[in-house]
């Protein structure tokens, strides 16, 4: 059966020294304990190498925030889905909607990012979500699907290692949580769209993540829908204890 998963996304947020000492608070919180989910930390790319140097990889996994849509050569400023791996990484967030609005991530773009990936061993974490006026305006079902679907061109092995996550703009650090069941609706949705594509096997293997102003007081309920496989914590992952309340949802 498919895993529940709960990753934390940074964003820009800690320097250096705050981030190594989050990453290890976490990471002491979790060990020793069992739960019933994976747990993962995307962190800043400045701050992978040491962040590995602290986590019990058994007990914690890494991932970083985004990553080239190059493999490697004169792009200034960028950072290679290699390179990531090189530092003992094993998860990538591609497609965030921060990265999608304010950077104009395309479909195209995203695929090349999803394909160098999963080249280099990494696991993609790909966000789908609709903006406040596709809600309102009743077309999110079409337009989630179709940023799903952009991912088709991958073939079966390869769709299989990826992980979804569905995060609606509208609740992405507003406080404004999508209820469980519009959760749980379109978990099904995009599960739909993936056993329309691969088959029932790897539909029902694909881990589906609700992000969007989760914390611990809401993840329970959240989690609690057949389709929501656990989240992508944005806010709530900044301080050990809120993010360590959101895994124990799963207990
Ligand atoms: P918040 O949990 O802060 O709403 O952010 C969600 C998110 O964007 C995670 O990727």
């Amino acid at each position: 059966m498919r895993k529940n998963i709960v990753a934390g996304n940074w964003k820009m947020n800690t320097v250096l020294e705050e981030g190594v000492e989050l990453a290890a608070n976490v990471n002491d919180a979790l060990k020793g304990n069992k739960h019933n989910c994976d747990v993962v930390i995307c962190v800043p790319a400045t701050h992978l190498v040491p962040v590995n140097g602290v986590i019990d990889h058994e007990t914690l996994g890494l991932g970083a925030e985004n990553c080239s849509e190059h493999e490697a050569g004169a792009y200034t400023g960028e950072i290679s889905a290699a390179m990531i791996a090189s530092t003992g990484a094993s998860y990538c967030i591609i497609g965030h909607s921060e990265r999608r609005q304010y950077f104009g991530e395309t479909d195209a773009q995203l695929i090349a990012k999803t394909r160098l990936a999963l080249d280099n061993g990494l696991t993609p974490i790909f966000c789908v979500g609709e903006v406040l006026e596709q809600r309102e305006n009743g077309t999110y079902n079409e337009v989630v699907k179709s940023q799903v679907e952009a991912l088709f061109c991958l073939s079966s092995e390869d769709f299989a290692k990826v992980i979804v996550a569905y995060e609606p703009v509208w609740a992405i650090g507003t406080g404004k949580t999508a209820t469980a069941d519009q959760a749980q609706d379109m978990h099904a949705n995009i599960r739909g769209a993936i056993r329309e594509k691969y088959g029932e096997e790897i539909a029902d293997a694909t881990s589906i993540l609700y992000g969007g102003s989760c914390k611990p007081a809401n993840a329970r309920e959240l989690f609690s829908k057949p389709d929501v496989d656990g989240g992508l914590i944005g806010g709530a992952a900044l301080k050990a204890d809120s993010f360590i309340g959101i895994v124990e949802a799963f207990d």
